[in-house]
């Protein structure tokens, strides 16, 4: 055990022809195992339930990845039972012991790691590398926190004068309700539950309803790592059922959530309530949120790189990402070359099934999102210029990469997050407006700016607030320790995934002095 020597889980490398194939016989594997069923796991038992949660493949809505067991308020509550009787002795455990346990899951991510991509590709569209970069993501999240709990766990010895001993340590919350997104379905689950774990809390996993296959196959992993029954509980199920009574209820002490700012609000407020009959503490919520992120491209940015950057970052899984960028702010003196360059670009984009690597943009993840984005998209027909909508296959829940040219910053296409492949591009004249435009919106989640002013990027620094900013590179993809994640304004209360800060929220400072 090590609290040292940290490094990012490598990436795989698909322009060698055997990793290459390694990935498809994984593909191949996984698409003969669809269509399997997935109970609850409660205190370390199975459960069926009665009704089911049918999860389909969104490049072939026909293909069913798997049927999922759906939980009922019940089961959610025997499932804080379950959390509550096995807490005390999850929290005893040393946080070194604790901390085996997630370098136990991280080997057996590894073990897995191909299988655990092509459940994504299947269950939410992901292409091969995106795939491949949430597994490794959600390995990193291990590895991180292990090592994080292990610096955390010495308490620290504060001040100096004599006859006097202060330290601070922590200790757990409790029971820890864990409600995640599908856009990133292992990594964001996997970081939320493990923090909450390695903490000292037993956990409630609600994955989001379009994932809960990926979800259960973390489950199941979790169970091979060992972990003692009753610490890591799965709970699919339906928001509005299983995650409202999870929320509600005196029995769960943390909340970690990642989602849109509507559920986050909502969560925060019922979660402010506290029941004086059943419930002795105040509800800590960990709560990230969405984003409108701006990459500004100066009069003197290298386009190569600024159009490569824009294009990854706004259209990367089909734009449904917190960090992607939905707006990009070009200096009048590269505007109409950018604009040029970045919807031939957006041309070139090959869209089909996202088993196929050979197809860079796939589907939305269900039919309700792909109805949302383009009602978005008829919407901005009407109110702005459309520059580029690309056709999409016949089959499918896809949704074309669109570009619309905006003049009015204020306009619902600058200051709505839609979620998906819609960039909007607006003209500016310097760099003070575009730092205007780029903060004109509620949400501070990620900014990118491409510039080679070294004047220009202080300034940036300074006054484009956001929670990850990004010099000369996309705003997408932020990488476990080196770029801790996060926003601010409407984008969230928690502070950082994978940084420093993230574990400290999930457990109760104490600090004792001894008068020695
Ligand atoms: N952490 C992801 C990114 O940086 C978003 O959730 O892209």
């Amino acid at each position: 055990l090590n609290k040292e020597g940290f490094r990012n889980e490598p990436m795989r490398d698909f322009s060698q022809a055997p990793v290459r194939a390694h990935f498809r016989e994984a593909i191949a594997t996984v698409r003969s195992r669809l269509g399997m069923r997935y109970p609850l796991v409660i205190g370390g038992e199975e459960i069926e339930t009665q009704e089911t949660i049918v999860s389909v493949n969104p490049s072939r809505p026909d293909e069913v990845v798997g049927v999922v067991a759906r939980a009922t308020a019940e089961d959610a509550e025997a499932a804080l039972r379950a959390a509550e009787a096995a807490g005390p002795g999850w929290a005893k455990l040393p946080a070194s012991e604790r901390a085996k346990y997630l370098f136990a899951l991280a080997e057996q991510m590894r073990k897995w790691r191909d299988h655990l991509a092509g459940w994504m590709v299947f269950e939410v569209g992901k292409n091969w590398r995106e795939a491949d970069g949430d597994v490794c993501e959600a390995i990193d999240f291990c590895e991180y926190y292990a090592r994080e709990m292990l610096r955390l766990d010495t308490p620290q010895r504060l001040g100096s004068l004599p006859g006097e001993l202060n330290l601070m340590f922590y200790q757990p919350r409790g029971v820890a309700a864990v409600i995640a997104p599908w856009n990133f379905p292992l990594a964001i689950l996997c970081g939320m539950t493990v923090a909450a774990a390695v903490t000292g809390n037993t956990v409630i996993m609600k994955p989001a309803e379009q994932s809960s296959v990926i979800a259960a196959k973390l489950m199941a992993l979790t169970r091979e790592a060992a972990f003692p029954p009753g610490v890591i509980n799965y709970l699919p199920g339906l928001g509005e059922e299983v995650g409202e009574h999870l929320v509600q209820s005196p029995k769960t002490h943390l909340i970690a959530f990642t989602g849109s700012m509507d559920v986050g609000l909502e969560i925060l407020r019922k979660a402010a309530h506290t029941d004086p009959r059943a419930q002795q503490h105040v509800k800590k919520v960990v709560c990230e949120m969405g984003g409108k992120n701006a990459i500004i491209v100066d009069a003197d940015a290298d386009l190569d790189e600024a159009v490569q950057g824009v294009l990854q970052a706004a259209f990367g899984f089909q734009g449904q990402k917190c960090s992607a960028c939905s707006r990009a702010i070009v200096h009048a003196a590269c505007y109409e070359e950018f604009k040029t360059r970045l919807v031939e670009a957006t041309r070139s984009l090959i869209l089909g099934a996202a088993d196929d690597p050979a197809h860079a943009i796939g589907p939305v993840v269900d039919a309700a999102a792909r109805d949302k984005i383009r009602g978005y998209i008829d919407y901005a027909k009407a109110e702005e210029t459309l520059l580029i909508e690309r056709e999409t296959p016949a089959d499918g829940y896809f949704v074309g990469p669109t570009i619309f040219e905006v003049r009015d910053p204020a306009s619902r296409l600058m200051q709505e997050e839609i979620f998906g492949p819609v960039l909007a591009l607006i003209k500016v004249d310097d760099f003070g407006q575009a730092l205007d435009v780029a903060n004109g919106t509620r949400f501070a989640l990620t900014g990118g700016v491409y510039s080679r002013s070294p004047l220009n990027i202080d300034r940036a620094r300074r006054e484009f607030r956001v929670g990850n900013l990004y010099i000369n590179q996309k705003c997408t993809g932020a990488l476990v320790y080196r770029q801790p994640f996060g926003g601010f304004k409407m984008s969230g209360v928690g502070a950082k995934a994978g940084g420093p800060d993230y574990l400290v929220q999930f457990m109760e400072p104490r600090s004792m002095t001894e008068n020695t």
